[in-house]
């Protein structure tokens, strides 16, 4: 984990014991999109601060020289907005090496293991589509790379709760889940950690976080843009299994779980894991989709989808810190503003019977912002000098006015995985457990609600909060 340094504290990493660091970095699809929108710039920047310190073996289908790798990376990294330092440029350059081959190919895997003669540590990267994992992890074994090895894969782990564990099987005859890294970028960003450590470190909070005095708990994850170039990945996938199965249920696991026992990697998973199973399977009749309207003009969208582009559900976790508290989760693209956030609203206090009375107390509520900048406010009943009344006081902190906002999630999870430190990956049993969640919404989806691009959502989402005051607009909304 990366360091902290808030008010001039430094805040040592948690250190998980089976840490090794990799002596290479081998990445495959180093040609791809994700490469270039993501892992050149994260790499140059690992390479800025220091963090860099293996070499980088991209392998690719593509015929292409280590000159044209080196022009991409170029490119890719000013691309995203980085402002090249030649220096830090010509170190990062100067570590890049390329292979090139099929895939499906044993002679491409020897390659690899050429260009990574003498190697103990290495990881392998698979920026690739995930019906390539079992046929890249193979080869590699069969190369006999695999022993010592880590592999690092992206999104989607399945599209359902049974192809989850089908890839697990596959990936597992090969390597053993302690050598494989799941990426779920949300575990890179600022604010999981910082979610777990607001509540366990504050005694004016950890008392009161749990269902004496919360009335319900909302994930606000809203997206101003759309689909656009995205159809042909998106449309097969839809809301809940992009964002809710692995974004937001981790999320919903760092606002709900207990303090794991120790700070070590399994009991962190284990009490993250407790925390999933104590989750009800999802109700069907508590799950509104939509689509907003433009949606079906994409291209790569099929003319008839179905597939939702916004996802609002309400979750329950049976456990003694949360029954009776539901959980409302609400994302979609093409909503009114981008923002993630948590938000805690706790229960109202009786009539007050004295003093300055407004019509009613607000609720109290503790908000933590996860995107696009982090943060946290208070929310409070306070009286007012300058009214007569009272009224709603917000307390608010950025992260980035106290410290700086830290690495893109990319760069922490690159560097863990070349630390070996798997605290930020998602392990099989997590991995099962949201699919179990979600697997009754994906096997009875309730209808698609056309909405307007541009509002909350399609109205028959209301429902789902309306005992409970209806949804609230995120803290950058208003
Ligand atoms: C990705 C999804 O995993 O996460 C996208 O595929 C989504 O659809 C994105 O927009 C959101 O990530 P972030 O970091 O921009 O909040």
């Amino acid at each position: 984990m990366r360091e902290q340094r808030l008010r001039g504290k430094t805040v040592a990493p948690t250190q998980s014991s089976d840490q090794r660091p990799a002596d290479v970095l081998v990445v495959f699809g180093i040609t791809g999109d994700l490469a270039r929108v993501m892992t050149f710039r994260s790499l140059y920047r690992l390479e800025a601060r220091g963090l860099l310190d293996c070499p980088v073996v991209g392998v690719a289908a593509d015929d292409w020289s280590l000159d044209q790798l080196v022009a991409r990376a170029r490119e890719s990294i000013e691309g995203t907005g980085e402002v090249i330092d030649p220096a830090v440029f010509d170190r990062f350059t100067g570590r890049l090496s390329y292979v090139h081959g099929d895939f499906t190919d044993p002679a491409t895997y020897q390659r690899v293991a050429d260009a990574i003669k003498g190697a103990e540590c290495p990881v392998f990267y698979l920026e690739i589509p995930p019906f390539l994992f079992g046929r890249v992890v193979h080869g590699l074994a069969e190369a006999d790379l695999t022993g010592s090895a880590r592999v690092v894969v992206e999104k989607p782990f399945g599209h359902d709760q049974a192809s989850a564990g089908e890839l697990a099987d596959e990936l597992h005859q090969y390597i053993d889940e302690s050598q494989l890294f799941r990426i779920d970028h949300y575990l890179g960003k600022m604010g999981i950690d910082e979610i777990l450590h607001l509540r366990f470190a504050n005694t004016i909070l950890e008392p009161v976080w749990n269902r004496n005095y919360v009335s319900h708990v909302q994930i606000n994850m809203s997206e101003d843009f759309g689909v656009e170039d995205r159809g042909h990945f998106y449309d097969p996938v839809g809301a809940m299994r992009d964002v809710v199965v692995n974004h937001l249920m981790q999320v919903v696991s760092a606002a709900a779980m207990e303090a794991p026992s120790r700070g070590d990697l399994t009991s962190i998973k284990d009490a993250q894991v407790a925390l999933f199973k104590a989750v009800v399977a999802a109700d069907p009749a508590h799950y509104v989709r939509g689509q907003y309207a433009g949606y079906l003009d994409i291209d790569g969208v099929a003319p008839d989808s179905a597939t939702e582009t916004y996802a609002a559900m309400r979750l329950e976790v049976e456990n003694w810190r949360w029954s009776g508290v539901p959980f409302f989760i609400r994302t979609g693209k093409r909503l009114p503003v981008t923002q993630t956030e948590l938000r805690l609203v706790f229960k109202r206090p009786p009539p007050l019977g004295f003093g300055v009375m407004g019509p009613q107390t607000e609720a109290n509520q503790v908000v933590v912002k996860l995107d696009p900048s982090t943060g946290i406010r208070v929310i409070l009943d306070a009286r007012r000098s300058d009214l007569s009344a009272v009224g709603r006081i917000d307390l608010d902190m950025e992260f980035a006015d106290q410290g700086g906002e830290g690495a893109t999630p990319y760069e922490v999870l690159l560097h863990a995985a070349l630390r070996g430190d798997s605290t930020r990956f998602t392990r099989q049993d997590g991995v099962d457990e949201t699919w179990r969640i979600m697997q009754p919404l994906l096997d009875a989806p309730p209808p698609v609600h056309a909405y307007a691009p541009g509002s909350w959502g399609p109205a028959e989402a209301d429902r789902l909060t309306a005992d409970y005051g209806g949804w609230h607009d995120p803290w950058n909304a208003r």
